[in-house]
């Protein structure tokens, strides 16, 4: 058990209002968690603070090598006043199997989920409560060894930081637009991408700028080597409806293990909807989009929770799917896993953890 001290603002912020839009990502609570590393000492010294700047060498590790983990995970606030965690013990997980990866020591399961518990109560009056809004939680990882050589570092900053949060999105529950790349790839087998560290997003840059520039929000990959099945959408994992049956790319070490995947195949298991994970290729979505198969297409992610895709451009090829609108299973997936954050539908799977 940490002994996590608290020092509380003496300038709290302005709440934001019920009619603040909540831009995804844009606002910051009053306070945050912090946490040392240094090898030999083991984690020490976990605090609550004000929220405000760090400072830190030019020579942090963390600036030259990218070792970094972050998480996403979500607050929300029930109707009868309770704060939910939901499956806090899976991010958790994640994240210490992404440490693993990239040599960043772990952090006692026990020990993070205190940290999420005390820094969310501490900002709990920060939780948003209008429909589609949440609070949404960034743990993370950086390496600050003031070091410039390709070595783990010797030590480390776990932090915690809040942001209360409307849709990703700009379309919100509006189907969104994806562009298949077929240039770059995101991540083989063997390397990080199944791990949660910034050097897989940044990968994705230059793809997203191009989608954008054509007018589309996000990019779906295709899997490095044969350039051929689908992978994931970088900020959300991707399943498809064809002919009655939903197909999500499995997990083959390059594709992340999403939290609201796992809770989507969960649920469609349970619901008796016939759900296979496995490789997809982009000529078979093609192919059922073509002889009208492609029912629906929906993204998955803690960010994006359930996102319709209302189009896919694939080379030259225009896939417009659902007519624009959102599909009954995502629309049924939505209102099932946002009725259990917020404690409107019974939680029979103990996803939610009250804090
Ligand atoms: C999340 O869904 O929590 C993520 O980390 C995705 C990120 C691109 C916002």
């Amino acid at each position: 058990m940490l002994n996590i001290k608290i020092e509380k603002t003496n300038t709290p912020k302005e709440l934001p209002g019920v009619d603040n839009p909540l831009k995804f990502g844009t606002i910051f609570t009053d306070h945050m968690f912090i946490m040392n590393y240094e090898t030999g000492k083991g984690w020490y010294d976990p605090r609550v603070v004000p929220y405000q700047p760090i400072s830190l060498e030019p020579s942090a590790m963390v600036f030259h090598y990218g070792q970094e983990m972050f998480e996403g995970l979500k607050a929300y606030k029930t109707a009868d006043g309770r704060t939910l965690l939901f499956r806090p013990i899976k991010n958790v997980e994640r994240a210490n199997k992404t440490n693993r990866r990239i040599c960043i020591p772990e952090i006692p399961e026990e020990d993070f989920i205190q940290a999420l518990k005390t820094v969310v109560k501490v900002d709990e009056a920060w939780i948003p409560t209008k429909e589609g809004t949440s609070l949404y939680i960034r743990p993370f990882v950086i390496a600050t060894d003031p070091f410039l050589g390709v070595r783990p570092s010797n030590q480390y900053l776990f932090m915690i930081i809040l942001s209360p949060v409307g849709a990703y999105y700009p379309e919100g529950l509006n189907p969104v637009k994806i562009w298949i790349e077929d240039e770059y790839v995101r991540a083989v087998k063997g390397g990080i991408g199944e791990a949660k560290t910034g050097g897989n997003y940044v990968a994705s840059l230059r793809s997203q700028v191009k989608a954008h520039e054509e007018g589309y929000s996000q990019v779906l990959w295709l899997d490095g080597v044969d350039r051929k099945y689908i992978e994931e959408v970088g900020a959300m994992n991707i399943f498809f409806k064809i002919d009655g049956r939903i197909v999500t790319p499995e997990l083959n070490g390059s594709i992340l293990p999403g939290v609201t995947r796992d809770s989507v195949i969960g649920l469609c298991n349970e619901w008796g909807i016939p759900l296979e994970e496995r490789k997809i290729s982009i000529d078979e979505i093609y192919d059922a989009y073509q002889k009208g198969t492609l029912e629906e297409v929906f993204g998955t992610g803690t960010a994006a929770v359930i996102s319709p895709v209302g189009q896919l451009r694939w080379e030259q090829n225009i896939m417009q799917v659902q007519d624009g609108s959102i599909g009954p299973i995502s629309q049924k997936l939505y209102d099932t896993i946002t009725g259990i954050q917020l404690g409107k539908i019974k939680d029979t799977h103990n996803w939610t953890v009250e804090v």
